[in-house]
């Protein structure tokens, strides 16, 4: 015969009393509570981190057509656009990327806003002797670099996406337009900082996502560091080419 174990004197005196788990409107999903912690939101910041570094290094060896010439550029710029075909249809390719890269970059920047507002929240208004509490020193260079990359990739989409703020714009002509670009001056300035920026957005963020994602330890710490500076660094020189080669009559 069986014995129920939990019923007796004795079993009812050591079983703690667990509280009774209820379905009610308010019990919050997993997917909520990861979103709404910490952890969930650098998570989120990580992956789409590293979703956009992917971009970024496919567009910027994309660019180094540039050096061989209009024929070349041109026409891989056309061939981005028939990725995929006959499987997919036409431009999907190109507006499926553009769908994920833009949900990647709002949930980049909405986590960034969130958890910036929680670390200032979380900070005592002064010191004791007065001072205002600062954020690291990298920390601050992300929060600036991050607005001035967000602002640099609006602009970038209006001049040489759609054409809108560029008055040399050729439909169908990037080779034009971007050699039309880097004939003015301050264009080029718009570009070298949102290129540098770029670069130490990810010698950090490389950095940062590793820690979150826990794929850190000691042994790893500096293949990591190495990675992501090797990156950054091929990233940002990859993108500084164009504007150079331009600005030293080799692309013309
Ligand atoms: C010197 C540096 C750069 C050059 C010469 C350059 C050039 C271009 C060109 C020509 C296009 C239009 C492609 C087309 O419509 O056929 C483009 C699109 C784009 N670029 Fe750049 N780019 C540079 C840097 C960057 C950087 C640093 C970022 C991001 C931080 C970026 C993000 C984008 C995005 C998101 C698009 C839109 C892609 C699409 O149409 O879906 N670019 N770029």
């Amino acid at each position: 015969m069986a014995i129920d174990t939990r019923t007796g004197p004795d079993s009812a005196r050591r079983a703690p009393r667990l509280p009774r788990v209820t379905s009610s409107p308010r019990a919050t999903s997993a997917t909520v509570r990861l979103w709404q912690s910490t952890i969930g939101k650098k998570t989120v910041m990580a992956v789409t981190g590293l979703i956009m570094v992917l971009f970024l290094l496919v567009h910027m060896l994309g660019n180094l057509k540039i050096f061989f010439g209009p024929h070349d550029f041109d026409a891989y710029a056309a061939w981005l656009r028939g990725i995929g075909e006959p499987i997919l249809h036409g431009a999907w390719f190109l507006w499926i990327q553009r769908a994920v890269l833009l949900v990647a970059l709002v949930l980049h920047i909405t986590c960034a806003v969130q958890l910036s507002a929680r670390d200032l929240a979380a900070r005592p208004t002064r010191y004791a002797h007065g001072q205002r509490p600062q954020a690291s020193f990298a920390t601050r260079t992300m929060r600036w670099g991050g607005t001035i990359i967000g602002l640099f990739i609006v602009w970038h989409l209006l001049d040489l996406t759609a054409g809108v703020t560029n008055p040399h714009f050729q439909e169908g002509r990037p080779y034009h337009n971007v050699v039309a670009d880097f004939q003015v001056w301050w264009i080029n300035i718009i570009y070298i900082v949102a290129v540098l920026m770029v670069g130490l957005h990810i010698n950090h963020g490389f950095w940062s996502a590793a820690r979150t994602l826990g794929v850190n330890r000691p042994a790893r710490n500096t293949t990591i560091r190495v990675t992501g500076t090797t990156l950054a660094v091929a990233i940002t020189a990859g993108f500084l080419a164009v504007p150079i080669g331009v600005m030293t009559g080799l692309v013309s």
